[in-house]
């Protein structure tokens, strides 16, 4: 069988999450070459790779600047860097592996759907979402119809008080011009979803939001900048938090030997010791966005970073019944008018729920069975193509949310940004 190979830019958590992919795969996938200039992610990640060090590139420019090194390029650099690193990697050949959002601006993301199609490239977008379990079948069942017609959606993302502490106030995404808006950074995924799930398109929407509790004017009375030197009781409290999640996610973001002597000394000088109350984080922490879908099929989506748990839930409400689920949980139900609810036992259907409920192994390997020309469904893969429409969504909720929730409408907007 034909390995399909892959070079990839930026072997931070997602970088690494598709190389260990390889693992996974042995006998379908290679990771012929890596770049990222932390030093430290590269031999991490070359414990189980055993690339020879030719192969191993201090920054994303120079694995660029050499011949083509694989079928895919893997784009895995942060949000701020996706448009040049994918520009540049088409330009040498590369079919991709796109991280999302694939920019975060408006005007990259429709030159970079442009120069996909312009160049001939294949391009996919990591909505891993679509890949699940979890969501294919809430697909399935309304494709066979187990609740009529759609008529209207309920989701929400609860994205947990830490997770949001930890990614939106005091990590890479904390800061709208250094990285992305919530809607896209965090929510493009739910756009893609019920925009797939009902298979219609958005023409509407309309959204409100704000970065409301982790602000200067909230910090407690005495709170130190770091917390290591904190004497208020605070469930922010990075020390312990950090601490706490040893060895696992997020521990390993901070260090990919996430010892507690290397976590203590990271805390020390990065921003992830840092007071919440105390950083320069502007992205909103509760957002909610109305949407109008062709037929009439209506839509609510709610962002927050006020929740225990971190998960996403979903209610698809049809003419003949409803579905309803928690991913997290790995809980979905349908239930049709004046019968019994049923129960989709998802541990049946998938073995391995790492990685955004599975989500990242099945792109991977849909991916690998595309490249090799495998004859399958390839209706729902998110082409560059498929996956523009959510993000330009996004972008028109977020253009409402600062507008204070002025409606837009989504064939105005996308003529108005020339797609
Ligand atoms: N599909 C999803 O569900 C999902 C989930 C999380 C993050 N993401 C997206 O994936 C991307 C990466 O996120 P992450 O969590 O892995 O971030 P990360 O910070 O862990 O990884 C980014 C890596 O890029 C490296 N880098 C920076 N500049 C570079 C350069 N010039 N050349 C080579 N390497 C360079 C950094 O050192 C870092 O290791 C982001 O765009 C993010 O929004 C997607």
């Amino acid at each position: 069988m034909k390995k399909i190979t892959f070079a990839i830019l930026g072997m931070g958590n997602r970088g690494t999450a598709y190389a260990a992919k390889q693992l996974k795969y042995p006998d379908e996938m290679e990771v012929t070459a890596m770049a990222d200039i932390r030093r430290i992610r590269l031999d991490a990640a070359n414990k189980y790779l055993h690339l020879p060090a030719e192969k191993m590139f201090d920054s994303a420019e120079a694995l660029l600047e050499m011949p083509k090194l694989a079928d895919i390029m893997v784009i895995a650099t942060q949000d701020a860097q996706h448009r040049d690193h994918a520009m540049r990697a088409m330009e040498r050949g590369y079919d991709l592996l796109l991280e999302k959002p694939m920019s975060n601006k408006l005007d990259d993301c429709v030159e970079l759907v442009k120069a996909a199609k312009r160049m001939n490239r294949k391009v996919f977008i990591c909505h891993v979402l679509r890949y699940t379990v979890f969501y294919q079948q809430i697909k399935r069942l309304i494709a066979e119809g187990a609740i009529g017609k759609v008529e209207s959606i309920e989701a929400a993302e609860l994205v947990g008080a830490h997770h949001y502490a930890h990614s939106y106030v005091r990590g890479n995404w904390h800061n709208e011009a250094a990285s992305s808006p919530m809607i896209l950074a965090k929510s493009s995924h739910d756009m893609d979803i019920i925009a797939w799930l009902a298979g219609k398109s958005c023409e509407k929407v309309t959204s409100f939001g704000s970065l409301d509790y982790f602000r200067a004017e909230n910090c407690p009375n005495g709170a130190a900048e770091r917390c290591a030197q904190c004497s208020v009781d605070c469930p922010f409290n990075a020390d312990k938090y950090y601490m706490s999640r040893i060895p696992g996610w997020p521990a390993n973001i901070l260090h990919p030997e996430p010892t507690p002597e290397n976590i203590t000394e990271v805390l020390k000088t990065s921003d992830y010791g840092r007071c919440v109350y105390k950083m320069d984080n502007d992205v909103v922490d509760h957002q909610v966005v109305n949407m109008l879908l062709q037929d009439g099929v209506t839509a609510t989506f709610q962002m927050t970073g006020f929740s225990n748990r971190q998960t996403r839930t979903i209610r698809v409400m049809g003419t003949r019944g409803e579905i309803w689920g928690d991913f997290k949980a790995k809980e979905l139900y349908w239930q049709r008018f004046c019968e019994e609810p049923q129960k989709v036992d998802l541990d049946c259907l998938c073995d391995d729920f790492t990685g955004h409920g599975g989500g990242d192994a099945r792109l991977v390997y849909d991916v690998i069975r595309f490249m090799r020309g495998d004859k399958f469904d390839t209706t729902s893969m998110t082409t560059i193509d498929r996956s523009a429409d959510s993000h330009i969504l996004a972008f028109a909720a977020e253009k409402s949310r600062v507008l204070g929730g002025e409606l837009i409408e989504l064939e105005k907007f996308k003529k108005e940004c020339g797609i």
